[in-house]
């Protein structure tokens, strides 16, 4: 008999603590109602009480779900859950992530509390959530660094004021599977309950273990497993939840549990996430590499077109994957390039498809064939374009002497105000960047700058990611387009908007 695992994604939480990801409120919408298709048990849609951007999407994400548990995390700080309760309350499946670290290294560095302290924290906090809402989720924050005895008093607290899930977070990574399976197995004998209690599994991927942390708390009786999408998060990241999934479905001869994720839509919703996070997956990375299902060597293709089981133990279909993929070009019509929307996973309204479709028009006069990939693309800068707070209206370079060059950079405002300013530098992007910097009267570093070409051939778009510093802040920006200096000049000017939209500062948790 097979049993339920439930998954709870934290994308828009533990995964938005990613240095340099910040998904703007339309992002976290879109990324929540993918997350609902694909079909995970729970979403950790924010931290309400840290920002008021926080609190107002996760109550945006809390009226719009239809199915999905929407959850909030608070710290043992009564304005917390009150936080957690306003953003959630219109939720189908309203649910509280309450948390307090208890390995002595916080207790004596970071809360300057005693044992006796963090217990009865827990135990006023968990029962006051109660009061709100039917299930109550608490974590011991670094439970793997806290001494067994400790962390079963922490637990029994927990569970005798109320709490129905325990989560035991290995919030620096540290565990390795043994270990971590033995928390859950001697948890399970040793928490004395009258009422149902889950246990779910949260791991980060320091040394590379989240997954087999993860698989290994299953093995020993975990119901539930946290993580995010193409494993995002703080420092190394989270559990991938993708190879969760994928793990439990094609290994049910020896997990024998099953998930409710819709398996044909993870290409989808990992190209999402990867899009809005501008973090592209690693080409060798599980289940949605662009690898994953490419045979290289002459004997592995020979055995794949044999027959496939050859060397697949999962066929790409599985998982959404299209390997016989059909470009689109100059002759396709609206017909056709609405079908590919779908196909794709887009759900556009006629207005934006029109809008859509003749920028399609004009990259097809560029390109021999507009691939997958550059549909993601349009759609991706048409999405920024609209989002967008300063949009460049023109730019101008010429060549002065000594190498040096000379930009002229147009921006407009949504208002349709336009500022200009012109600079010269070293180097093209150098006098761009001067200019830009210029127009809003910054001081900027440059942390990271990628180009990427969205598809091969030198007729391909050019996708620029850009890793700004302003003050403490950290912002991101992407821009596209066939032309480099343009495509880099746009991904300049989104981190500076970004920068003004952001007056609110993202609050790290563990900070
Ligand atoms: O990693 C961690 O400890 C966390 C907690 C808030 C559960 O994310
Ligand atoms: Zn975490």
């Amino acid at each position: 008999m097979t049993s339920h695992i439930q998954i709870f994604d934290t994308t828009l939480r533990d995964g938005e603590q990613t240095p340099g990801v910040n998904f703007s409120f339309d992002e976290r919408l879109k990324i929540a109602k993918q997350l609902e298709k694909w079909g995970v048990d729970i979403i950790e849609a924010g931290f309400p009480a840290s920002s008021s951007g926080s609190f107002k999407s996760v109550e945006a994400i809390s009226k719009t779900l239809t199915t999905t548990a929407v959850c909030g995390l608070a710290r043992c700080v009564k304005k917390d859950i009150d936080a957690v309760y306003q953003s959630t309350k219109e939720a189908v499946k309203p649910r509280i992530h309450v948390f307090l670290a208890t390995s002595p290294i916080h207790r004596d560095s970071k809360l300057m509390m005693s044992k006796e302290e963090v217990l009865a924290s827990i135990k006023e906090h968990v029962a006051y959530a109660t009061e709100c809402f039917d299930v109550v989720q608490f974590s011991p924050e670094d439970a793997t660094r806290t001494e067994l005895p400790f962390l079963i008093e922490c637990v029994q607290t927990a569970v005798d004021a109320g709490a129905s899930v325990i989560n035991i977070p290995d919030t620096v990574g540290f565990s390795y599977p043994t270990e971590y399976g033995k928390i859950f197995k001697t948890l399970q004998e040793s928490i004395k309950t009258n009422h149902e209690v889950i246990y779910s599994a949260h791991c980060h991927d320091d040394l590379g273990l989240a997954v087999a942390n993860s698989m290994s708390a299953i093995e020993n009786g975990a119901k539930r497993i946290e993580g995010t999408l193409n494993g995002i998060g703080e420092r190394a990241g989270n559990t991938a939840l993708e190879e969760v999934a994928l793990g439990l479905y094609v290994r049910q001869d020896h997990y024998g549990n099953q998930t409710q994720i819709n398996l044909e839509e993870t290409k989808n919703t990992s190209d999402l996430i990867a899009r809005y996070a501008g973090i592209r997956v690693p080409r060798n990375k599980a289940i949605v590499g662009q690898n994953a299902f490419s045979h290289e060597s002459g004997i592995h293709q020979d055995g794949v077109l044999k027959n496939p089981e050859t060397y697949e133990i999962m066929t790409p279909q599985l998982v959404g994957v299209k390997t016989t993929e059909l470009p689109l070009g100059k002759l396709s019509g609206k017909h056709a390039f609405s079908e590919k929307l779908v196909a794709l996973g887009y759900d556009v309204d006629a207005e934006e498809q029109k809008e859509l479709f003749k920028q399609f028009k004009t990259i097809a006069d560029k390109k021999k064939s507009v691939t997958d990939r550059d549909i993601h693309a349009l759609i991706q800068g048409t999405e920024h374009e609209q989002n967008a707070i300063y949009k460049v209206e023109a730019l101008q370079l010429q060549f002065v002497s000594n190498g040096l060059q000379s930009a002229v950079v147009v921006i407009q405002d949504k208002d349709g105000n336009t500022y200009q300013d012109s600079s010269i530098g070293t180097g093209s992007i150098v006098s761009v960047y001067n200019a830009v910097d210029r127009i809003f009267n910054r001081k900027t570093e440059l942390i990271d700058y990628r180009i990427e070409s969205v598809t091969e051939g030198t007729d391909a778009q050019a996708e620029v990611h850009v890793q700004i510093k302003i003050g403490d802040q950290i912002v991101t920006g992407v821009g596209i387009d066939h032309d480099i200096l343009l495509a880099s000049c746009k991904s300049y000017v989104e981190a500076h908007a970004k920068y003004v939209s952001n007056s609110e500062v993202k609050e790290g948790i563990h900070s």
